[in-house]
């Protein structure tokens, strides 16, 4: 499926992918004409029925590693380092994939301090705390590639974030507030901007990426599948050089104002 898209990555993780995009975006990196040599999968729970998925591809792919990992628990982050670094050695992590996202169904009547500390410590304190913990090994990637500028090939952040975070755009405010959310993804857009103006004295370049109105699990209003922006994603990644640092584009690349 993504024959048309090739570009080498030495390694991969991608946060949230026992299912949904998360789970689409691994297919697509194992797809690759020259696939990574390291992809990591991540869950919640190595016993859940989520991830059957993950298992059936791992009996397929011997380069395919999956870890135990929530974005909220410190020392879950850090058993998860330990693993990902035995694995790679100095070569590294390319891409951190900070994917894993949730939402609670609350508009500004019911939005409440628990359920939007719970959104905002998966959506924006997960992927802060993920890129700390990966800082060392995205720094390794970026020394051992010795191409001149930033790009997906040499070392990146990609936060998944969505239109909904865009103060600009206000995407679908009729149709659902969401307000934890769309606060937790405004936030995650600053700290991908933080994250572009620091790291690229590493070599590491920082973007936002929206999916696109994906049907998952929990989108009321889908318009594409998972296939559909998934494949459009790894173009973007593909693509990526030193001009798109600190952006927030779609899947197809188009830019979305902040
Ligand atoms: N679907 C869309 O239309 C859409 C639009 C805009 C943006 N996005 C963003 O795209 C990303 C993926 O969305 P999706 O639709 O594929 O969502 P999804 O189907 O709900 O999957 C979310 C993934 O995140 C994982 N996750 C949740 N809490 C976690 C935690 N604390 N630590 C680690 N992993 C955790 C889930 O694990 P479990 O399976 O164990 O629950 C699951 O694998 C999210 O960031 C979402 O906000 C999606």
């Amino acid at each position: 499926m993504t024959d048309r898209v090739d570009f080498c990555v030495f390694s991969v993780l991608v946060t949230g992918s026992d299912r949904g995009i998360g789970l689409g975006l691994v297919k697509r990196f194992l797809e690759l004409p020259s696939p990574p040599q390291w992809v990591f999968a991540t869950t919640l729970d190595l016993e859940g029925e989520d991830t059957k998925d993950l298992k059936e591809l791992v009996c397929k792919h011997q380069n395919l590693v999956v870890l135990q990992l929530d974005v909220t628990k410190l020392e879950s982050i850090q058993a998860a380092l330990n693993k990902v670094q035995k694995c790679v050695g100095e070569g590294g992590l390319t891409i951190l994939y900070n994917n894993a996202g949730t939402s609670a169904f609350n508009n500004l009547q019911t939005e409440n301090a628990k359920d939007m500390m719970r959104v905002y410590s998966v959506n924006t304190i997960g992927p802060l705390q993920m890129s700390q913990a990966f800082l060392p090994l995205l720094k390794k990637a970026a020394r051992r590639n010795p191409s001149q500028g930033l790009s997906a090939s040499k070392a990146a952040i990609i936060n998944m974030t969505s239109i909904g975070g865009s103060i600009e755009v206000m995407a679908a405010w009729n149709q659902y507030q969401v307000i934890g959310y769309r606060c937790s993804k405004a936030a995650l857009n600053m700290l991908t901007k933080c994250q572009s103006l620091e790291y690229p004295a590493d070599g590491i370049m920082s973007i936002a990426i929206h999916p696109g109105s994906v049907k998952t699990t929990h989108n009321p209003i889908p318009e594409i599948s998972v296939e559909e922006s998934t494949q459009g994603i790894m173009t973007v990644l593909s693509k990526l050089c030193e001009k798109d640092n600190g952006t927030f584009v779609d899947w197809l690349g188009r830019p979305i104002p902040w």
